[in-house]
């Protein structure tokens, strides 16, 4: 009597799935297969590989929406054929990323009459935002320069230090010096004193960030624009403003509406924000809104015809969905000021909840601030048993995703966690994750110290020799080899997760 028998390819219909030759057998990683496969098989296998990713919503690592309405769900799923670009074919999602940009351009204060259309266009996120309007920086200074007869071969950027690496893609991309803003130990956005004490004859714009990717702070855009008017004025150059606003476009708007940090400032033509963060939409849509037409050089827009009428267009890609412009449509109609301030005070106040937590533990110091993006970023006060990295690990294991990550120059030496507040992180998971915060601090408690083992403690400080002399190290540079150390052995593990 025959037990068992090799599965074949007759057999796909009668086994199940899994007990299939698809699932006997591992699938070649590097080239195609020469065979077909069953859809059922295929969608089973990539479907049980993906189980290992980690779950969206508790990734807390990401700015970038993780949830959003089932409507809205229907109407993306319904759009998610239709290439954007085809804007003759598909009119109306053309008119919906035109109404788009209106309502945003209107939010940040455009100067803009009441049924004047807005500059600005839909991009895949604040990345290709920020490369369009440092290109567009770029170019009007060029031309100036040219018009003047002076040389324009040395363009340079000022930005903090703490800038999103889509800065220093842009800056290396476009051939465009960076000029950073070093931080300092307790101050980690761009100082904009010494931001303008950089700006020279060859700075095409300086770049302020509203919402540090960081620790969320806002940049003090108006104290900027203030002290850049009156070097422009001393100087005779006409140096203007780039605000990011990739996470604070959508949060300022609705929670400190008096804050000026948009149109309202002269100097300020150009303004990126990602819709795919606080406005609500998955991942894959940004904006960039110019202040008016003559802050984006007309050289730099193509003119289209063979998808039918005349189509201006000024993006870096060509084809994409649509499903990201109709659900940010959605979401601007759906909830409105209104709702949008609902969703953005009921996150500030998570932020809060999680950052009280924190803070009665004793253990830690809290680095964001309570205005600004809603995420809590947080440092240990006392790092020399177990670290930062450490907890982002064993948290891990609770299910939680919180990146641990030491700050730019020259606060290299400080490690922070951070937590991202975002509409579906709800008061019940902030309670939650204080709780597992603190199971993990009492776990590594109770480890040898492991990592850290070999460091000594204050009071016997290792001892090094320098020039021939005994010295023993400071605190600060004993921190900075527990940092070292870790850096190392987090980064050979994994990719860097800071979005
Ligand atoms: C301040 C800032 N600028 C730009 C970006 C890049 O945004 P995107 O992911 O939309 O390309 C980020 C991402 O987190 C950011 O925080």
């Amino acid at each position: 009597m025959v037990l068992s028998k090799t599965a074949s390819e007759s057999d796909v219909s009668v086994h199940s799935t899994f007990a299939s030759r698809y699932v006997r057998t591992s699938f070649p990683r590097f080239k195609m297969p020469e065979n077909s496969t069953p859809k059922e098989a295929a969608y089973q296998i990539i479907n049980d590989e993906l189980m290992l990713d980690g779950n969206p919503r508790l990734n807390l690592a990401s700015f970038v929406t993780t949830w959003m309405e089932p409507e809205c769900d229907k109407l993306m799923m319904a759009s998610i054929n239709k290439n954007y670009v085809d804007m003759d074919e598909y009119p109306v999602t053309t008119e919906l990323q035109n109404r788009c940009v209106n309502m945003i351009a209107h939010m940040f204060n455009a100067p803009l009459g009441e049924s004047e259309t807005a500059v600005g266009v839909g991009t895949v996120g604040s990345s290709e935002a920020i490369m369009l309007a440092g290109l567009a920086f770029k170019r009007r200074w060029q031309n100036r320069r040219r018009a003047e007869g002076k040389p324009c071969d040395k363009p340079n950027i000022v930005t903090g230090a703490n800038v999103q690496v889509c800065w220093e893609k842009f800056a290396n991309y476009f051939e465009v010096e960076l000029k950073e803003v070093k931080l300092s130990e307790g101050y980690y956005v761009m100082d904009p004193v010494k931001a303008v004490e950089l700006v020279d004859e060859n700075t095409i714009c300086v770049a302020a960030i509203l919402g540090s990717t960081l620790n969320g702070e806002f940049e003090d855009v108006k104290l900027l624009n203030d002290l850049l008017m009156e070097k422009n004025k001393q100087t005779g150059w006409d140096t203007p403003i780039h605000v990011d606003a990739a996470s604070g476009g959508f949060i300022a708007p609705f929670l400190y509406p008096e804050l000026e940090w948009d149109f309202r400032l002269p100097l300020v033509k150009s303004i990126n924000v990602s819709g795919h963060k606080y406005g609500l939409v998955y991942a894959g849509i940004g904006w960039v809104i110019w202040r008016s037409k003559e802050d984006l050089p007309e050289e730099l827009i193509f003119h289209i015809n063979y998808l039918g009428a005349d189509q201006p267009t000024f993006t870096l890609n060509f084809s994409k969905g649509s499903s990201q412009v109709i659900a940010q449509y959605y979401q601007l109609i759906r909830l409105g000021y209104e709702g949008y301030r609902n969703i953005m005070e009921n996150c500030q106040e998570n932020a809060m909840v999680l950052k009280e937590g924190l803070v009665k533990t004793g253990r830690f110091n809290i680095v964001s601030k309570d205005n600004g993006v809603p995420l809590v970023a947080f440092s240990l006060k006392d790092n020399s048993r177990h670290n930062e990295f450490e907890i982002s690990d064993t948290l891990k294991r609770f299910g939680w995703i919180v990146p641990a990550y030491t700050m730019p120059a020259n606060a290299q030496h400080i490690t922070v966690l951070r937590v991202v507040i975002r509409e579906d992180f709800s008061r019940t998971l902030a309670e939650r994750l204080v709780l597992d915060i603190i199971k993990v601090i009492n776990y590594l408690d109770a480890l040898p110290s492991s990592f850290t083992a070999k460091v000594k403690t204050d009071d016997e400080l290792e001892e090094k020799v320098k020039n021939g002399t005994v010295v023993k190290k400071t605190a600060i540079e004993t921190q900075r080899e527990i940092t070292d150390v870790w850096k190392k052995f987090v980064m050979a593990r994994k990719a860097k997760v800071i979005c």
